[in-house]
């Protein structure tokens, strides 16, 4: 079965038809700048033209850097403010005409790790961190997503921690590995102390293999820690694969 996923982002709008049994791309995906500004409709068009792209007729499945419940979106990180309170499958169904289940990114890239990546098969506490422009988090026990629980956000020594550990911090203030790799492991421990999982998982543009093998051995955890296996497709299958739930009829979303 295939299920359009859709990953907005802060630069880009990527999607790609998923097999959302084995979890993978069954075309080339599709990648459009996130136009400026961000705004519900400006972004909802260049779905739309993903969407004519495929042809797609099918489901859609979006992902997208804020905290959606029951649809709406609560929050909006690197993407224009009036999402705040948008419900996002409406709004993606007004422009496509398929029907929509809408999630937060790193939850999104969360569940593609645990049923295709580095998380699959694993049933105990499990953390998903997705590191880039900013720090997004899934927490998973026995396989089931804790959503929107935000860890970017918490504060480390009176900064956000996203804006002090995040990718996007190493570049804004060029700073080398090791003295990145010293802030994010500051994050890790603070991050273990308030959860204690047995298994973190980093995504993002970091846990690429020639990026993460500068850093990786200056961290040390409790938690087994390990790069994701997914990189920069994991919010577009997770993304899919989530809206699996629009074909069970019962469910509102
Ligand atoms: C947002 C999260 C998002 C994360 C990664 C944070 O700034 O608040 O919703 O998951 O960035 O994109």
């Amino acid at each position: 079965m295939e299920i359009l996923g859709i990953d907005i982002g802060g630069s880009g709008v990527k999607g790609a038809p998923v097999d959302i049994r084995r979890g993978v791309l069954t075309a080339e995906r599709c990648r459009i700048k996130t136009p400026k500004p961000a705004t519900p409709v400006a972004v909802a068009k260049v779905v739309a033209r993903i969407v004519k792209h495929f042809g797609w007729q099918g489901p859609v499945g979006c992902a997208l850097p804020a905290r959606v419940k029951h649809g709406v979106a609560l929050t909006a990180a690197n993407i224009d403010r009036g999402w705040i309170g948008t419900h996002v499958p409406r709004l993606i169904e007004e422009h496509t005409g398929c029907r929509t289940f809408a999630l937060n990114d790193a939850d999104a890239a969360g569940v593609a790790e645990m049923a295709f990546g580095a998380g699959r098969d694993r049933h105990d506490y499990v953390l998903v961190l997705t590191v880039g422009t900013g720090i997004g988090s899934a927490i998973f026990i026995n396989q089931t997503l804790v959503p929107n629980t935000e860890l970017g956000h918490l504060e480390l020594g009176g900064h956000e921690a996203e804006v002090y550990a995040a990718d996007s911090a190493r570049k804004r203030e060029d700073l080398s590995w090791r003295d990145w790799a010293r802030r994010f492991q500051r994050y890790l421990e603070h991050v273990e102390f308030l959860f204690a999982p047995d298994l973190i998982i980093v995504g993002g543009g970091i846990s690429r293999p020639k990026k993460w093998a500068k850093f990786a051995d200056q961290l040390e955890t409790q938690a087994e820690l390990v790069p994701a296996r997914l990189q920069n497709e994991a919010g577009i299958i997770g993304a899919a694969y989530s809206a699996r739930i629009l074909h069970q009829p019962e469910v509102t979303v």
